[in-house]
């Protein structure tokens, strides 16, 4: 492949598979999919399914699936880089030529950026070590920070001066061009470069891998604008990242709570919490729902709870849900953010917080109830209706049933009028979506399609180990011990371990359609039935247990059979010896295993 991993994925983000498809196919929802006629095969019901969750599209009818690139490859005619390009072009998006002198700059460019921006954090650094960030340094003091956080976070000042940066980079011979690109200088109106930054406390803004990609700036005092920040370069773009990441990654605890702003951030880490991340004050943006996504199984919100927070809450709370991510909302009492909270009541509270964050639902409900004042009978309607239409778009029957019954309880109605609200609701949405020839909400604990090319023992097991590998990616280290890549035997599961190996490797994390973006449309296929297949496992560890035991049983069964053989044509009696031994040695183990699983 021609182009980096990172591009691809670039592109495969700023296309929506929903928008893609619809410019073909007529979609129309149903709960968290799409259905539409499949144009890939002839039907008069429409099997073909786009997820926007996961970002792809399969069809019950004819097996096809992949990511938008599969999509467009496959309905396009075209070849992968071709696709790509016709993908790339539509997001505004300029694709290099592969392999071009122009890419080659480009990556030089990135890694100069990349370069000044560690040497501007050094010398923001040194100058709050230095004299001039007396006032500074009293100032993190005082809002509670450490030494070592403000190293771990490389917390800054920039000089007071016009120039200081610009001047010190220019002697340093860095071109003014750099800079600029930067955003660390700005072009004055008589044509030299002054700071953009002055007299602030400096926060640099790193990348998932920790490179310093942007710098925010806050005033120590009262004047405005409180913050400042990098304007997006070639190696910025505000909508896809989120502060702190680099660290939360690396939290043991498998939530991520998204916060706004550096400060709690900051706070949060220090106090032990240290998978909080923050959106920056922009309103969360899907790409940072998809990465999200990618990096927890349960993301809590914690914003303001103030109106306009509320507002913003509800918009990411639902772009959230839309990226498939599990939710939960933080209320913080008073309006505080997580920063103010954590300096007046201390961590344990703030975990407590944490441990009582409310359903989506919940939240929804209760941000219904505080837009009535519940004085008169008019506006308790008001609100039980509001009620119905959220409980009527609830998937979950059993939390639905929970909240009716509260609240006819908490409101003096029967619970069957309520109940008969809803279902006219849930009717009226139906109907509003024509049903598709098969249901696709099959949750059963295995997909009842045909599976690809896997009628052997080896491919079915091979097939449910990167089903289980896919679900929970901490596995990988237990399963390359057990099962390196040169002991796939079903070629569609071995092109597929090739991939997600691979991006375990490097990635510690894998989401599906990042995969499905970079392979064929063969092996997409292959993914999406894994991705289809629903493993409910109470415990996966032990399940994957003993999927690699059946995996060695196999081997060494078949072994056995060939170890029979060469018994009875080995001439040698001292070789053959050896070999009785052997095969009584491996029949034990092989009596162990089939006493374990
Ligand atoms: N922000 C910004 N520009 C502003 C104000 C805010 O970019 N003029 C962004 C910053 O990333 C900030 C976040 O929005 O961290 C949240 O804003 P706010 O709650 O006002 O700031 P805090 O992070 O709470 O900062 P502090 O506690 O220092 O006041
Ligand atoms: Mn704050």
């Amino acid at each position: 492949m021609y182009y980096p991993d990172e591009l691809i994925e670039e592109v495969r983000l700023r296309n929506d598979i929903v928008d893609v498809v619809s410019q073909y196919v007529k979609l129309e929802r149903k709960g968290r999919r799409y259905f539409g006629l499949c144009p890939f095969h002839n039907e008069k019901t429409p099997s073909f399914s786009v997820e926007p969750a996961k970002q792809f599209f399969y069809c019950f009818g004819c097996n096809k699936g992949g990511s938008v690139i599969q999509f467009v490859m496959n309905i396009e005619h075209l070849d992968f880089l071709e696709a790509l390009k016709h993908l790339a072009d539509r997001a505004g998006i300029t694709l290099p030529e592969p392999d071009d002198q122009g890419e080659r700059e480009k990556a030089n460019k990135r890694k100069e950026l990349l370069e000044l921006n560690k040497e501007a954090a050094r010398f923001f650094f040194s100058c709050l070590a230095g004299k001039e960030g007396r006032e500074a340094q009293g100032y993190l003091k005082r809002r509670g920070l450490t030494e070592k956080t403000i190293r771990q976070f490389g917390l800054g000042l920039s000089p007071s001066g016009w120039s200081e940066l610009s001047h010190h980079f220019l002697n340093k011979g860095v071109p003014a061009e750099l800079l600029l690109t930067s955003g660390l200088s700005i072009k004055s109106k008589n044509g030299e470069l002054i700071d953009r930054f002055h007299g602030r406390i400096m926060f640099p803004i790193f990348d998932i891998r920790g490179n310093i990609i942007g710098f925010g700036g806050r005033v120590m005092d009262q004047s405005q604008p409180k913050y400042m920040n990098s304007p997006d370069s070639p190696v910025y773009n505000k909508s896809r990242e989120l502060y702190g990441l680099n660290y939360a990654r690396q939290s043991s605890s498998k939530k991520l709570l998204i916060v706004e702003g550096y400060m709690d951030v900051i706070s949060l880490h220090q106090a032990g919490i240290d998978y909080a991340v923050a959106s920056l004050g922009t309103a969360l943006t899907q790409m940072q729902a998809w990465i999200l996504k990618k990096y927890a199984d349960e993301v809590i919100i914690a914003y303001d709870t103030d109106s306009a927070g509320q507002a913003a809450t509800l918009r990411g709370l639902d772009i959230l849900e839309e990226a498939g991510c599990q939710v939960r909302v933080l209320m913080i009492p008073q309006g505080k953010d997580p920063d103010e909270y954590i300096r007046n009541n201390g961590p344990e509270k703030f975990k407590n917080l944490v441990d009582r964050a409310i359903s989506l639902l919940d939240y929804k409900i209760r941000v219904q109830k505080g837009m009535n004042n519940l004085d008169t009978v008019e506006d308790k309607l008001k609100l039980l209706n509001s009620v119905a239409d959220i409980l009527a778009n609830h998937d979950n029957s059993i939390e639905r049933e929970l909240y009716a019954k509260s609240y006819a309880e908490q409101y003096g109605i029967s619970l069957e009028s309520l109940q008969s609200e809803i279902n006219k609701r849930m009717r009226k949405n139906q109907a509003n979506q024509r049903k598709p020839n098969k249901s696709p909400e099959r949750r059963g604990t295995q997909s009842s399609f045909s599976l690809p090319q896997v009628e052997q023992r080896y491919g079915e097991l091979e097939y449910m180990l990167l089903v289980m590998l896919c679900l929970e990616n901490r596995l990988y280290s237990k399963v390359l011990k057990a099962y390196d890549l040169t002991q796939f035997t079903d070629p569609g599961a071995r092109r597929v371990a090739e991939k997600l190996y691979d991006k375990l490797e490097n990635n510690k994390s894998c989401m599906l359609a990042e995969l499905l973006s970079e392979v064929e449309p063969g092996v997409a296929s292959y993914l999406v039935h894994i991705s289809e297949t629903k493993c409910e496992l109470e415990d996966v560890e032990k399940a994957l247990t003993q999927l690699l035991n059946k995996l060695e049983l196999l081997k060494l069964e078949e072994i056995q059979k060939q170890t029979i053989e060469r018994i009875k044509n080995e001439q040698d009696g001292v070789r053959r010896q050896e070999l009785g031994l052997e095969f009584s040695r491996r029949a034990e183990r092989i009596a162990e295993l089939r006493k374990m699983t």
